[in-house]
């Protein structure tokens, strides 16, 4: 197969419906539409994904989104060169819908299918270059002083050192190429995410909890609840949150939490405060364990550059105390703007783009744990 120029992404590893056409530059992607559709108040009603009605609602609205990707973009079906499919790992339901989409569009219009890893898609997401569609995907000011301070170059190079928090991942994977990587830790429970939406469940927060807590916390003291930093100084790489989630259980059922003074009102400002405080606590424990490993592990495998990526990578509490870190130790941080930190179709086109290996469209299967080592 020639190198593709345009490439059609599709995306539904979870609850998402997700696709995007990018186009490959010399200096990286360029995003020329990228639409998101999400079932949130589904998962607020339930308090999360519940598979089998993410996946339902997936089969409305793949066709629609495709059809949108196409029309932002102004691109017709013939001037595709590729379509990419997140093959897994995620929802079996919901992959099923991608795949299968996926496969049809790819044997009707006769163009290449190139799976993607999802894990490996969300890395990718710093190789999309095109600063004016990050900008129009909501790119805050912060997220804009960081990428600039990173280094003058436009998109990372390897090796390098990467950390993927999502809901259901908080790995550290030393890249050594495109292609190659060799995993050198991650959580033995529960993921960062996970944590984040755990916690935010305890405080009555809606699902998901990561920008609901992250919210509460700017008006809250980080040092107000002493809470653990688990295996911050382990001397691996490995995570564990779920001691975390359980800290703060026992102080949300605490008499630290619910301070009766007779008075309605002041209980209520009370509440606010302590709810305030408990969430930048939170928020405080688990950036500085992602930081702290995440440096330690850039110095041990000599790399100058910090690669991070996943949905908790919009966090920004962890990108501002990730950016002084590395600036500490002279490495190169990239963060995508948070649009792309979290599920997208655009991350799939860049993933493709850089490992553009083609399978025959009637014969890839969605696989729900594919792990990075399938790379
Ligand atoms: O990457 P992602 O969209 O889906 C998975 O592949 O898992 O990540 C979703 C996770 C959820 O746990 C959510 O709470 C968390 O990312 N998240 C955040 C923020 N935005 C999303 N966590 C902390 N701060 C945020 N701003
Ligand atoms: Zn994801």
């Amino acid at each position: 197969m020639a190198k593709p120029k345009i490439i059609l992404g599709i995306e539904t590893s979870c609850d998402e419906t997700a696709a995007s056409i990018g186009i490959k530059t010399d200096d990286g992607v360029q995003v020329l539409s990228n639409v998101v559709a999400s079932s949130l108040e589904i998962q607020a009603k339930y308090g999360g994904v519940v598979p089998e009605q993410a996946a339902r609602e997936q089969l409305k609205s793949i066709i629609p989104v495709v059809e949108e990707a196409l029309r932002q973009a102004q691109c017709k079906p013939p001037e595709i060169n590729a379509i990419a499919i997140t093959q897994g790992p995620g929802l079996i339901g919901s992959l099923l819908v991608g795949v299968e989409t996926a496969k049809t569009l790819a044997t009707v219009w006769d163009k290449p299918l190139i799976p993607v890893n999802h894990l490996v898609g969300h890395f990718y997401a710093n190789w999309i270059t095109d600063q004016q569609t990050a900008n129009s995907l909501q790119t805050t000011a912060r997220q804009k002083a960081v990428s600039r301070s990173q280094s003058a170059v436009n998109s990372p190079s390897f090796p390098a050192l990467g950390l993927l928090v999502s809901g259901g991942h908080t790995d550290l994977i030393f890249m050594k190429d495109h292609g190659k990587y060799e995993y050198i830790g991650g959580t033995r429970d529960d993921a960062a995410g996970e944590c984040f939406d755990k916690c935010a469940r305890l405080l009555g927060l809606p699902y998901p909890g990561g920008p609901a807590i992250s919210k509460l916390a700017k008006n809250g003291n980080p040092k107000a609840f002493s809470l653990p930093r688990p295996m911050i100084d382990s001397g691996d790489f490995d995570f564990s949150f779920s001691g975390l989630k359980t800290a703060m259980a026992n102080i949300v059922h605490s008499s630290q939490f619910i301070v009766h003074s007779g008075n309605k009102k002041k209980e209520s400002i009370n509440h606010e405060l302590i709810t305030n405080n408990l969430a930048a606590s939170i928020e405080a424990a688990i950036v500085d364990v992602l930081v702290k490993k995440t440096i330690t592990a850039a110095k041990k495998y000599k790399v100058e550059q910090i690669i991070v990526a996943g949905g908790v990578a919009a966090n920004q509490k962890l990108s501002e105390t990730m950016a002084r870190a590395a600036k500490l130790n002279s490495l190169s941080l990239f963060i995508p703007p948070p649009s792309l930190c979290t599920d997208n179709a655009a991350m799939i086109v860049s993933a493709a783009f850089y490992n553009p290996q083609a399978v025959d469209p009637l014969t890839l299967q969605a696989n729900p744990s594919l792990s990075l080592s399938h790379n």
